[in-house]
């Protein structure tokens, strides 16, 4: 089995989840998903922006690139560790973003203080996402935009349902459980009702469809690992688990093996949306 460098003995941690899932999965998966989101929410030069269960920051980041210094950008995310590397990834930008730590279901700001909400890969993730869109659309002036995105159903995700099959098989039940709360089973119809519960007015969701790429799939399974909360019970299984864990996943997706890795599809729904004018007169 190849040894990539970056860990030693095992799979042993040198770096914590929220580094992990900054320098494992931001450049293969979400960076690019983070630019089709921005250019969705058609965010411009002197909007204000909030970036809703930031993570470490890649959506902020983007579109203050958009925005400019005549505009601004706010990271909430309620996860301080996420928070501190996305501080750390942005220390550079222009406009500098304000990093704030809340429930995405009681966010700490004024009515009608954001042009654009964008919220990439978090509703699933929420106890009360019809309770989050309905603070999205209460920070959102009039006519303010909506963009939002979640994970089409597992089985849009091949390599993600391999993974989760052999986590469950080979660590516990609850690992692939784990593996698979990232794509909950909404229909693009659970969606829209979401957002038109929420108050939204023009509500469009459409299917948007990509592609994520590791090097190998023992590189697929230690980066999805050390960027998760399974990180410290794979860390801390024995070799031969491990290599066995590999080997099936290695098997199942045989198909999806080229000379540069592995690659697999992924699926999302990509949701926008407008603040209703007349609903900000009622309030
Ligand atoms: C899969 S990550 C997506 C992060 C980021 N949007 C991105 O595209 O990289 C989900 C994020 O939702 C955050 N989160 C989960 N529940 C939350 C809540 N109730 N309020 C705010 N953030 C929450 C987590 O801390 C995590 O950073």
């Amino acid at each position: 089995m190849n040894d990539h460098g970056n860990h030693s003995a095992g799979w042993q941690l040198t770096q914590s989840a929220p580094e992990a899932y900054e320098q494992y999965l931001i450049p293969p998966m979400f960076a690019p998903w983070a630019d089709r989101l921005v250019e969705t929410s058609a965010a411009h030069e002197g909007d204000r922006v909030l970036d809703v269960a930031c993570g470490t920051g890649i959506v902020a980041r983007r579109v203050a690139t958009e925005v400019g210094t005549s505009g601004s950008v706010v990271g909430l995310d309620i996860n301080e560790g996420m928070l501190a590397v996305a501080a750390e990834a942005a220390a550079d930008s222009q406009p500098p973003i304000e990093w704030r730590q809340a429930d995405a279901t009681d966010l700490p700001f004024a009515d009608a203080r954001f042009d654009v909400v964008c919220c990439q890969q978090a509703l699933q993730f929420f106890d009360d996402p019809g309770a989050a869109l309905e603070e999205m659309r209460r920070v959102l002036t009039p006519s303010g935009r909506l963009a939002a995105s979640v994970w089409r159903p597992l089985e849009y995700h091949p390599a993600y349902v391999v993974l989760a099959d052999a986590l469950e098989r080979h660590i516990g039940e609850d690992a692939g459980a784990m593996m698979r709360s990232p794509f909950p089973s909404w229909e693009q119809a659970d969606l829209r009702t979401l957002a038109l519960d929420g108050g939204f007015d023009d509500v469009s969701v459409t299917i948007e469809i990509g592609s994520v790429r590791y090097p190998s799939v023992e590189e697929f399974v230690r980066r999805e690992a050390a960027s998760s909360p399974l990180a410290d019970r794979l860390a801390a299984s024995d070799r031969e688990t491990r290599d066995e864990l590999v080997q099936d996943v290695a098997t199942a997706l045989d198909t999806y093996t080229d000379d540069d890795g592995i690659v697999s599809p992924m699926e999302s729904y990509v949701c926008t949306a407008e603040r209703s004018v007349d609903d900000v007169h009622e309030t």
